[in-house]
């Protein structure tokens, strides 16, 4: 099938001379439809969603157009089918955090792990964030996209049709820049709708050690924000908030300078250390604050007010063999949470958003359904798209899984195996098993 071309509020420039599909398509045979409505949705109400057995979905172009029994369903003339195959049916899901542009690799650290390094001892002896940093000041942007290439060619397999990827690995005006551009090609070359984030406060490169301020004057350099800015290579602006990155002062100032130029910002909050991230985040509106592994009470009251998205990266502490963020509590303090992969070649070199849902359930005691809501309704919330993306309701963008499994717990059950059968991203098959 021809795709069609991306939606109009898409922030990079949508694909030119792709053929738009008159018809509408109808997926019929669906076993359970999981209705997940818009969000940002609260923890408390995210244990709840209405299913629908025997359903059926109507697209036209890009867009849902009715959804309910498939009993009731009037199919217009003309129309395409999909039997969905009694399998269950739900939105694509979005990956809100990820650092998905990187070149080598790093399994040196992780055996350095395993014999008993901590992550931020690697990190204080010169590895780790600095380590990528190297490999991709050498690679030019074209080699950059075309490592990046098939990772998310396997994303999408997963059902991923929505990936924020950060800069972050370039550390210089020129290469964080050329982190962004590679995002932006990206997005023409593949069916998943990137997200750029410019994250060049990840850690104070070599060449500045002892001078975090100067090196927050060279990323913070009001041609590098205003090139961002005017040619649409990022949305949003994140900061390491860390002791081995930026305390909360230095944390502010990028936040707040990159708002000037149109950029929302974000954090890595209370990963290793609690700096105060999560006050900062209701300081400066931030959309939402990632990590959290070492919330507290106080930071969990600071987000409630802070009234942001809480990203939750299991598959992060997974990988690093630490303590997962308390999920339960704050569910329970009825923030909006939202699971994303942080695929990253350092701390998560996981790039299956359906396996980092599963560490949610068995790790976290998320259940199957707020899985599933974490990484549709209320991921599309932590990347500002929830009035298209993420959830099953009239009008919203037709991004929808069908899985070979007849509901979504049996998904979540079976981590081992790809359970997704197709992908459709904005009314288009955008992959199907062979
Ligand atoms: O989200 N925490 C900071 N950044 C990444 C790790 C990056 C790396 O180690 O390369 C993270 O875990
Ligand atoms: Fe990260």
């Amino acid at each position: 099938m021809p795709s069609r071309t991306k939606p109009p509020d898409h922030p990079f420039t949508a694909r030119q001379n792709d053929e738009i599909l008159p018809t509408m398509l109808a997926i019929t045979n669906i076993g359970e439809l999981v209705v997940v409505p818009p969000g940002p949705i609260g923890g408390r109400s995210m244990r709840n969603v209405t299913t629908i057995a025997s359903a059926a979905i109507l697209i036209d172009a890009d867009r849902i157009t009715w959804f309910g029994p498939e009993r009731e369903m009037k199919v217009p003339p003309g129309s395409d089918s999909i039997d969905a195959g009694g399998g269950c049916v739900l939105p694509g899901l979005i990956d809100c955090h990820t650092h998905t542009v990187f070149a080598g690799t790093r399994e040196g650290e992780f055996v350095q792990r395993i014999e008993g390094k901590s992550y931020a001892e690697i990190a204080e002896s010169g590895g780790g964030i600095r380590v990528t940093v190297d490999a991709v000041r050498s690679a030019t942007c074209d080699e950059l996209v075309e490592r990046a290439l098939p990772r998310l060619k396997r994303m999408l397999h997963n059902g991923v049709t929505t990936v924020e990827i950060k800069s972050g690995y370039g550390l210089t005006g020129r290469d964080e820049l050329k982190m962004l551009e590679a995002v932006k090609r990206l997005n023409d070359l593949q069916p998943i709708e990137l997200v750029g984030t410019y994250l060049a406060a990840h850690t104070t490169p070599r060449e500045f050690a002892d001078r975090p301020d100067t090196y927050l004057d060279a990323i913070l350099d009001d041609e590098v924000l205003a090139r961002i800015r005017d040619e649409k290579l990022a949305e949003f602006c994140d900061v390491f908030c860390e002791r081995t990155a930026f305390d909360v002062q230095r944390s502010r100032r990028v936040l707040t300078t990159a708002r000037r130029f149109g950029l929302t910002p974000k954090l890595h909050a209370d990963q290793m250390t609690q700096m105060g991230a999560t006050r900062l985040a209701g300081e400066v509106d931030a959309i939402s604050a990632d990590h959290l592994e070492t919330i507290d009470h106080a930071g969990i009251k600071a987000m409630k007010s802070a009234g942001c998205v809480a990203v939750l990266l299991p598959a992060c502490s997974f990988f690093l063999g630490v303590p997962q963020a308390p999920a339960r509590r704050i569910l329970d303090a009825d923030l909006p949470v939202a699971i994303a992969t942080d695929y990253n070649p350092g701390s998560a070199m996981i790039e299956s958003l359906p396996l980092a849902m599963h560490i949610a359930c068995t790790q976290m005691r998320m259940t199957p359904t707020e899985a599933v809501i974490a990484a549709t309704a209320n991921a599309a919330a932590a990347i500002n798209r929830h009035h298209r993306l993420g959830a099953i309701a009239v009008g919203m963008q037709a991004d929808l899984l069908i899985l070979d499994v007849p509901n979504h717990r049996r998904w979540m059950y079976e981590p081992g195996r790809n359970c997704v059968r197709t992908v459709i991203q904005a009314g288009t098959m955008a992959a199907t098993k062979g």
